[in-house]
């Protein structure tokens, strides 16, 4: 059978960096996030046939090969030992970002190949099976299958079976909460994320006390999340942004993936905040910022931005419900046969435009 869904990135505040199995890809920490609303959003066919000799993936019109192939085939293979079945699939996925945005993430995109996938089987998956079915291709996709504010439990098994996200609290738990996202570049990361952590794990002593200090971290989030509460949440998400990029640059060799316009924003952030804080910044692997605030602040942090010109645009994106399955065949970027759609995003009107 044929399935398409859709998902939408996730924002983590306590930050998954560094891996105790790289094969499962089981983290060393437990991490929170939030997941976007459907602005930012990766639309993925799924289909299994007989026919299908090898699995194929096609991401954004490009064939996966290698060590990426290879990740996205272990969460296909968990789909088939779950559905008992040996058949192949082939898997379309396209990006419905604003072009530019640099926010290219394989969250989105293995969250909605878990959800496409299951359901291509015919599978009635938990969203424990989900998530684990999203974490086996990327480890961060394991919390966009969860709506609202998720967090990543490690887990402590060898197999991975206890290593899945589960909603702290849905997106109806906090409607004022805002992500101006400030996109800075949109050039590919320089070091991978999976490189990158593997080598922070080996080489950082830094890395150590981080994992230390993180569980009264998680619990400061978790408490300051489930309480709504801006002003214990702000400051700690920035600490522990800051937390993950000072471990990066203690890597050897070195990873810096804020520029001088992070830093600008950093600044202008803390300068915004004065003693009661409005908004809080966080980064990932790469130079764009995701600043948290509330409904009533957005203006405010966007006059902040605009006054940095290498700030090259703004998105602002609330909290999302997680992946959504599209029924109508005329949605799937695949026919019911495996044929590919030419499909692109188009900016203006916010749809997919497909040639059928
Ligand atoms: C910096 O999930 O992309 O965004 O599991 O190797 O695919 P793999 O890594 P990935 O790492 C994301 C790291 C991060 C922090 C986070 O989202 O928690």
């Amino acid at each position: 059978m044929l399935a398409t869904a859709e998902a939408t990135p996730n924002i983590a505040f306590v930050k998954y960096w560094g891996k105790r199995d790289e094969k499962l890809i089981l983290p060393t920490n437990p991490s929170i996030s939030a997941t976007m609303d459907f602005q930012l959003r990766t639309r993925t066919s799924v289909l299994f046939s007989k026919t299908f000799s090898k699995d194929e993936i096609i991401v954004h019109n490009k064939r996966l090969a290698g060590a990426e192939l290879l990740q996205a085939t272990k969460a296909l293979d968990h789909l088939r030992s779950l559905g008992k079945t040996r058949l192949k699939a082939r898997v379309v996925s396209l990006n419905c970002f604003p072009t530019a945005a640099g926010l290219a993430s394989s969250a989105a995109g293995f969250a909605a190949l878990a959800v496409a996938g299951a359901a291509a089987l015919g599978l009635k998956l938990s969203q424990k099976e989900l998530s684990i079915t999203a974490r086996l291709g990327s480890g961060s996709a394991s919390r966009s299958v969860v709506g609202g504010f998720a967090e990543w439990k490690a887990g402590a098994k060898k197999d991975g079976s206890d290593s899945y996200a589960v909603q702290l609290a849905p997106p109806t738990h906090w409607p004022e909460f805002r992500n101006v996202i400030a996109i800075v570049e949109a050039g590919e990361k320089k070091v991978k994320s999976r490189a990158g952590m593997a080598e922070t794990v080996a080489t950082s002593s830094l890395f150590t006390q981080r994992l230390r200090d993180l569980p009264k971290t998680l619990e400061t989030i978790r408490k300051a999340v489930l309480r709504r509460d801006t002003s214990s949440l702000f400051p700690a998400m920035m600490r522990e942004s800051d937390n993950m990029h000072a471990v990066m640059l203690d890597t050897w060799p070195p990873i810096t993936y804020l520029d001088d316009v992070s830093k600008q924003i950093i600044s202008a952030v803390l300068e915004l905040n004065g003693s009661e804080p409005v908004a809080g910044y966080t980064f990932d692997a790469g130079p764009n910022a995701h600043i948290f605030t509330t409904e009533r602040n957005v203006l405010a942090v966007k006059r902040v931005l605009l006054e940095i010109p290498g700030v090259k645009r703004m998105i602002v994106a609330g909290v999302g419900d997680g992946p959504r399955l599209l029924s109508r065949p005329a949605d799937a970027l695949m026919g019911e046969d495996g044929g590919v759609r030419l499909a692109r995003y188009d900016q203006e009107t916010d749809q997919i435009q497909i040639s059928h």
